[in-house]
């Protein structure tokens, strides 16, 4: 069991860093490309093994891949060119986006599929996926708390559906939208507003796909597709890695950080609307669109006056994976922070919401959590001098990556195990921090 100690606060850094591809869309790309009609290429796709899983994953569907070091192929056989056998397992790890969205292309499997996670993805809610798709005619063996391993048996015979995505999950969403590329006729989803680079990447490879644009809901109509034009893709940085490091200049005194060429989709840019708001300074610098996508650099300030935040529910999809940053920075804000609604965090890779409250209280602050809402007592001197071990968290990557930066910002002695949890997202992090503790 690998774990790190850390006992020192970082001191005042002043640079530039550079952070892995986007893990939602490096997904995508490789499930996309893998129905294209040809060869993809990506750059700067992420080695994690969240995208490992899915490059695995389409291996044994007969879809040939060479990974280089810089670049990733991706020869494509077209919607309908998987080569289905029997006994085909996918393991898709620790990957929620995965193992939701694979299925949603698996709907016409002529053999059972069996879906495999580990430990922290079996204990995930797959109902959510299983029930839509099942309307289109694909049949599920799932256990009786609907997590996995699940079984899949596809149908020939798909025909389009009406489908409320009411959880903001774009992972539900865009299960669905896969499902619905293979249906005959025209699906129509009323989803809450979630990350939309599934629709984006549809949009850009021209697919027959409508969105429209509502103030709570997208609508999205989407046809059965014939086929998928081959996509070259140089993979922006992921704000979700990106904002550990955002989080760690918010928090350290007289230090500025540039991060580069990050993706800016409006659908992933809540931590910066909240940050915003509770006075922190952040700018946008070399705004672009690439492939229908924004990015930019990021510069950000740290923060004398951090300011308590009331945040707005309708903030929350934008930053569901911020949100343990998020509070890490409300606990050295003045005043009380409230966010609720926040039912969707304890589906995460661990319940994320008892894991905010466990680490906060531990460092000492004040939480109050009721159901699906926490308010947190931010304490502007805020320091830790006692030893802190924070294990058994489902590996869950997000929580041993804030962990590390409430060490480095606040102080104490943090013992934090299971190292290898960054590996599902991000795993040169601990390489990243120490580039910034050496450099002024
Ligand atoms: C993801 C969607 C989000 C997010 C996850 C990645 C995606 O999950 O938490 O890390 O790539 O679609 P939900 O869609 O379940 O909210």
């Amino acid at each position: 069991m690998s774990k790190i100690i850390i006992n020192k606060k970082i001191e005042r850094f002043n640079g530039n860093i550079l952070i892995p591809g986007d893990k939602s869309l490096s997904i995508r790309w490789v499930l996309f490309a893998s129905l294209a009609n040809g060869i993809s290429k990506a750059k700067n796709l992420l080695k994690s093994e969240d995208v490992t899983a899915a490059i695995n994953a389409i291996k044994k569907l007969g879809i040939r891949v060479i990974s280089h070091k810089n670049e990733t192929i991706i020869y494509g056989k077209g919607i309908n060119g998987y080569k289905y056998k029997k006994n085909i397992k996918i393991n898709a790890q620790n990957s929620g986006t995965l193992g939701r969205l694979i299925l949603g292309i698996l709907v016409d499997t002529p053999y059972p599929i069996k879906i495999l996670g580990d430990k922290s993805l079996s204990k995930r809610d797959f109902k959510r996926v299983t029930d839509p798709l099942s309307k289109f005619g694909a049949k599920f063996i799932l256990k009786k708390n609907h997590n996995l391993p699940l079984t899949i048996n596809g149908s020939s015979n798909l025909s389009s559906i009406n489908y409320i995505e009411n959880k903001g999950s774009a992972q539900c969403k865009s299960s669905v939208i896969f499902g619905a590329m293979k249906a005959r006729g025209t699906t129509i989803i009323k989803a809450k507003k979630s990350r939309n680079h599934t629709e984006l990447l549809c949009k850009y490879l021209g697919l027959p796909i409508l969105v429209k644009k509502k103030k709570i809901y997208d609508e999205i109509n989407i046809k059965q597709t014939k086929k998928i034009k081959t996509l070259n893709y140089n993979i922006p940085s992921d704000i979700s890695s990106s904002a550990f490091f955002i989080g760690l200049t918010v928090l350290s005194p007289n230090s500025k950080l540039t991060i580069k060429n990050v993706n800016i989709n409006p659908s992933r840019t809540g931590i910066i609307t909240i940050l915003r708001r509770m006075g922190v300074s952040i700018d946008f610098k070399n705004e672009k669109i690439y492939k229908g996508e924004k990015k930019a650099n990021i510069i950000i300030k740290s923060s004398k006056k951090l300011k308590a935040i009331n945040c707005p529910p309708k903030l929350n999809s934008g930053a569901i994976d911020e949100f343990l940053i998020i509070f890490l920075i409300a606990a050295k804000a003045k005043g009380v922070s409230f966010f609720k609604n926040l039912n969707e965090l304890n589906q995460k890779e661990s319940p994320r919401l008892e894991w905010a409250q466990k680490i906060l209280n531990k460092m000492g602050v004040k939480t109050i959590i009721k159901k699906n809402s926490i308010k947190i007592f931010g304490n502007p001197q805020l320091k830790i001098n006692k030893e802190i071990v924070i294990k058994n968290y489902l590996k869950d990557h997000r929580v041993f990556m804030t962990s590390v930066i409430a060490a480095l910002s606040f102080g104490g002695k943090w013992i934090i195990h299971d190292k290898d949890s960054i590996n599902s997202s991000f795993p040169d992090f601990l390489k990243v921090i120490n580039k910034l503790k050496n450099n002024d």
